[in-house]
């Protein structure tokens, strides 16, 4: 099967004294020194219902093999990890960086490895032989001159429409709508009935749905064509998708603080839909201790984004190993679970995501998931922009400005403007 893949902070300081690690790893009654010794810090944005999940998920496996060695979880909550980020930057720019950090496979990992952040791990390519469980494809994104720096734990969708059926029958829409003209029509019937039509969180929420409309209303080309020398941001086909973006967002509820609770206002039966990636999948299905224990089908249900059929947009989670780990010992432990059928089977059902490695056990992956593998194996791919794919981490971050931006105007010449600016100085 031949792929085709595409190679993918403006944060202030302010606010970082208010984030908080979740650290559960506990105290003992030991020296300072065996403790950091025993304490692996795992640096990630899976706080929050459904996230959290696969995350416990991998931690009860590597306790188990690791009995000298206790998990301490430093995830900072913020849906898509722009507050992680944040903070990670600080850390990593005073030379005190995690034992182990999330990064998205593409272009935000090449950031990291371009500023000296990373050291390779080959060594445990070799080791475990990983260069034949993963997509040479996947490895190509994570590697530069032939090191590899990162142990990449799944792949995610993110060009999914999660849907209600319940208000889509009450709001007559009779047929899922499968190109951006029969979503706008849906959309209206919906509003027509008092519900919101289509509920939105957190600002990078919306950049969620624009790399969604981008891929729909331009086609798979000229999307992955944004990200080479031949892109076109300025022309008559970007401001077409950008209108449709107006057109869409003009149906979108108000806000929620994150994916979490606009994804409930369609599980509750108060939204129509919902553009989010598939950890959306884990918390629609995971058992009420961390998800929503809803049913697929009838509480919930879901179809690609509005004229993205037959493309996966894709990104990939994988953990790091930072120069200058305090416990480096830990990490490496930390990754060879992660690198794991084992790791890798746990974590997943859980996450609402499919394994990066291609040796998985196909059969605990149902449902949804069982559409995204077989999706994943057929589809033409494209890599997402929210999720580092596509871009870095500054030109994600010009991206969410000018989406802010667009928020308040609604300005449609003034967001292609800041768009084709924001790739010109992209340097990427
Ligand atoms: C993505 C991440 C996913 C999921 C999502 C929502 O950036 O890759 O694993 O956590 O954010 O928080």
């Amino acid at each position: 099967m031949r792929r085709r893949w595409m190679s993918a902070v403006a944060v202030t300081v302010a606010g970082l004294l208010t984030l908080t690690a979740c650290g559960d790893g506990g105290g003992s009654a030991q020296s300072p020194q065996a403790d950091a010794a025993k304490k692996v810090e795992v640096f990630s944005w899976w706080t929050g219902p459904g996230e959290a999940d696969g995350l416990k998920a991998m931690k009860e496996i590597f306790e188990k093999q690791n009995t000298g060695l206790t998990f301490f979880d430093a995830a900072v909550a913020g849906g898509s990890g722009d507050k992680a980020r944040a903070l990670l930057a600080t850390k990593l720019q005073a030379d005190t960086p995690p034992d182990t950090f999330q990064g998205h496979a593409g272009a935000e990992l090449q950031g990291y490895i371009k500023a000296g952040d990373l050291e390779s791990v080959n060594f445990l390519y070799d080791e475990l032989k990983l260069r034949d469980v993963f997509p040479q494809q996947l490895v190509d994104q994570i590697s530069v001159d032939g090191q590899i720096y990162s142990v990449p734990v799944n792949i995610h969708r993110s060009n999914v429409m999660w849907f209600s059926p319940v208000v889509l029958k009450e709001a007559g829409v009779t047929e899922v709508p499968a190109t951006i003209e029969d979503f706008v029509a849906a959309l209206e019937k919906v509003k027509q009935k008092g519900k919101v039509p289509l509920s939105i969180g957190s600002e990078w929420t919306v950049v969620h749905l624009l790399e969604s409309v981008l891929l729909g209303s331009l086609g798979t080309e000229a999307y992955n064509r944004l990200w080479t020398a031949n892109s076109d941001w300025s022309g008559p086909a970007m401001t077409k998708a950008l209108n449709d973006f107006k057109t869409i967002m003009s149906y979108a509820g108000d806000p929620q603080d994150d994916w979490q609770p606009a994804a409930k206002q369609v599980a509750d039966g108060e939204a129509g839909f919902t553009i989010m990636g598939d950890w959306a999948y884990g918390y629609f299905h995971n058992p009420p201790d961390g998800g929503l224990g809803k049913t697929s089908k009838t509480d919930f249900d879901w179809a690609p984004a509005p004229g993205t059929g037959g493309t996966f947009m894709w990104l990939s989670d994988s953990f790091t190993l930072p120069k200058g780990a305090p416990n480096r010992d830990g990490a490496v432990a930390w990754l060879k679970v992660a690198a794991s059928k084992e790791g890798q089977d746990a974590f997943n059902p859980k996450k609402g995501s499919i394994p990066a490695r291609k040796d998985a056990d196909a059969s605990l992956y149902t449902d949804y998931l069982a559409d995204a593998l077989k999706d994943w194996g057929s589809n033409k791919l494209a890599g997402s922009i929210q999720h580092g794919v596509t871009v870095n981490d500054a030109w994600r971050t010009a991206i969410n400005e000018a989406v802010g931006l667009f928020q308040q105007s609604q300005d449609v010449a003034a967001l292609q403007t800041a768009l084709a600016e924001a790739a010109k100085n992209s340097g990427q």
